[in-house]
């Protein structure tokens, strides 16, 4: 039997996360990077954020995954390089292993801590597949580590979970473009991509009754806290979603339910940095949510192919592979 293979090539750097979060919270209108929502609860979160009723892409992604497959195996290359993107648990790929037949299996994350335990595992059921588990950080650079590409096979990347929707067009199409620079000849992208729907399904899916979104955003300030010394207090946050029609994009902030004066720490003394009037924001997350043909003029615009695509019936979710 074979062993999985790990290769850590991302580092924290603490200096460059406070300037960062620091930057974010002093402009006017403040704002946060997504990231800052998957510390550890933060994680656990947003899997049970896709176990919600209310919250349909991973319920619906799943089911297109398992209608579809076997027609996505008659245009994705058999014995490729499989690129995970933000693997995690490694689940939505290993349920395609069977009708992709890939070769090797390249998980990325942002740490190969998040990939040993389910890359462990998923070796037993395919002793003979060569695993490879690299902590990187895929939203900033895409270049893999040549135990990840050598060899002749094809490489097919996925990215799955319409995490895509979590940039702005601009970097969506940077990252993409980003991604067809690595693809090899006969290589391509199988992604996952939340469609545009009506305000009201959407704003539910994201502000869910049980609170479990407004737990995962309103966590990120329990991180911040952490990360620069903060006194952020959750009680004085409420969580607020919105889908803004005409950006065709879910808003996630945090919004002061009183005046607030935050404080962190300069040189080890907690100090007042920031006032927050009652009412103000802080925007901590986009979800864009495309059109078919939209996507489908992104991915050319970034060097693709026009893409093949799947969905469900309702069209709430489409899963594209574009080719090179
Ligand atoms: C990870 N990402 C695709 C999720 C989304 O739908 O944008 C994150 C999320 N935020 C709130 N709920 C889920």
């Amino acid at each position: 039997m074979k062993t999985p293979q790990f290769i850590q090539l991302h580092h924290e750097d603490s200096g460059q996360i406070r300037t960062e979060l620091l930057q974010g919270l002093q402009a006017t209108q403040a704002y946060t990077s997504p990231k800052y929502l998957y510390d550890a609860l933060g994680s656990k979160l947003f899997e049970a954020i896709t176990e919600l009723p209310e919250y349909y892409p991973t319920r619906t992604e799943a089911t297109i995954f398992a209608e579809h497959a076997k027609l996505m195996a008659g245009h994705i290359p058999q014995g490729a390089t499989l690129v995970d993107l933000g693997a995690g648990n490694c689940q939505k790929a290993a349920r395609l292993f069977g009708a992709l037949g890939p070769s090797r299996y390249v998980a990325v994350d942002i740490s190969v801590d998040f990939l040993k335990d389910a890359m462990t595992r998923l070796q037993y059921q395919h002793p003979d597949l060569d695993m490879i588990g690299v902590g990187m950080d895929f939203a900033e650079s895409l270049a893999l580590p040549k135990e990840a590409l050598e060899g002749m096979t094809p490489r097919v990347f996925f990215y799955p979970g319409s995490s895509i929707g979590n940039f702005t067009p601009d970097e969506a199409l940077a990252f993409l473009q980003r991604i067809r620079a690595v693809c090899s000849e006969q290589g391509g992208l199988l992604i996952g991509v939340d469609l545009v729907k009506g305000k009201a399904e959407l704003e539910v899916a994201y502000d869910d009754a049980l609170g479990v979104t407004a737990a995962f955003n309103r966590n990120m300030l329990v991180h911040i806290n952490r990360l620069i010394g903060g006194d952020f207090h959750i009680k004085d946050w409420l969580h607020v979603a919105l889908y803004n029609e005409q950006l065709a994009r879910i808003e996630m902030h945090l919004q002061a339910k009183r005046d607030v004066a935050l404080r962190w720490s300069v040189y080890g003394e907690a100090t007042t940095q920031r006032s927050f009037a009652k009412g103000e924001r802080i925007h901590t997350e986009n979800s864009y949510k495309w059109t078919v043909d939209g996507f489908g003029d992104l991915l050319q615009n970034a060097g693709f192919a026009k893409p093949i695509v799947w969905t469900d019936v309702e069209q709430k979710f489409a899963v594209m592979w574009a080719a090179i």
